[in-house]
């Protein structure tokens, strides 16, 4: 695939040769002759840090409802997302935190991370019971099944927060 660097110099390139073009044309020239598209910020689109940077995700974790109710569990959170964050290029970590576009998350602007934390947040302190009482028990490895798993925050966080020895998949299932 082509970098951006690339494609501006394709771009500009033909943006060139089509100001070369500008004085009056003549015979096939004129009619094969087809303008460039106009020249994309290519650069300006992608932002070279995020400013959702992991000290100031902690400090929003702290005020969601989760916190309250799970406060171990938003405090492993923090230290995911800043493990997430030393871990994943900028234009996948820019996925995690753009704002959440429906309900709550959308009204307060929250980072869809956070959003998807906050909900999956019950789910996930269950979950952690429920294979620490399956490994206390000495049962195998469980498989977990992540019905409707959408972009897979539930999923990844559980992946982070469970002990990987009890764990023998966790299966991700979506339409
Ligand atoms: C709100 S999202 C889940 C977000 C998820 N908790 C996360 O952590 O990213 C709900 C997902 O359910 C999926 N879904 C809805 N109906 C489904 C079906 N019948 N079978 C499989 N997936 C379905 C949708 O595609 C959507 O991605």
């Amino acid at each position: 695939m082509a970098t951006s660097d690339e494609l501006h110099t394709a771009l500009q390139i033909r943006c060139q040769q089509f100001a070369h073009h500008q004085s009056p044309v003549q015979g096939d020239e004129a009619v094969s002759f087809v303008p460039p598209p106009p020249l994309p910020h290519l650069d300006a689109e992608v932002p070279a840090t995020s400013r959702w940077t992991p000290e100031r995700l902690r400090k929003a974790i702290e005020t969601l409802p989760a916190a309250v109710e799970f406060p171990e569990l938003a405090r492993r959170a923090g230290d995911i997302l800043e493990r997430w964050h030393r871990r994943f290029p900028l234009n996948v970590w820019s996925r995690f935190v753009k704002f959440a576009d429906s309900g709550t998350g959308r009204k307060l602007q929250m980072p869809k991370v956070l959003k998807e934390f906050n909900e999956s947040a019950p789910v996930l302190a269950r979950l952690i019971d429920w294979v620490e009482a399956s490994r206390k028990a000495g049962e195998p490895p469980v498989a977990i099944i992540d019905l409707c798993s959408g972009f897979g925050f539930l999923a990844m966080f559980a992946s982070e927060l469970l002990p990987a020895e009890h764990v023998e998949r966790i299966y991700l299932v979506d339409n």
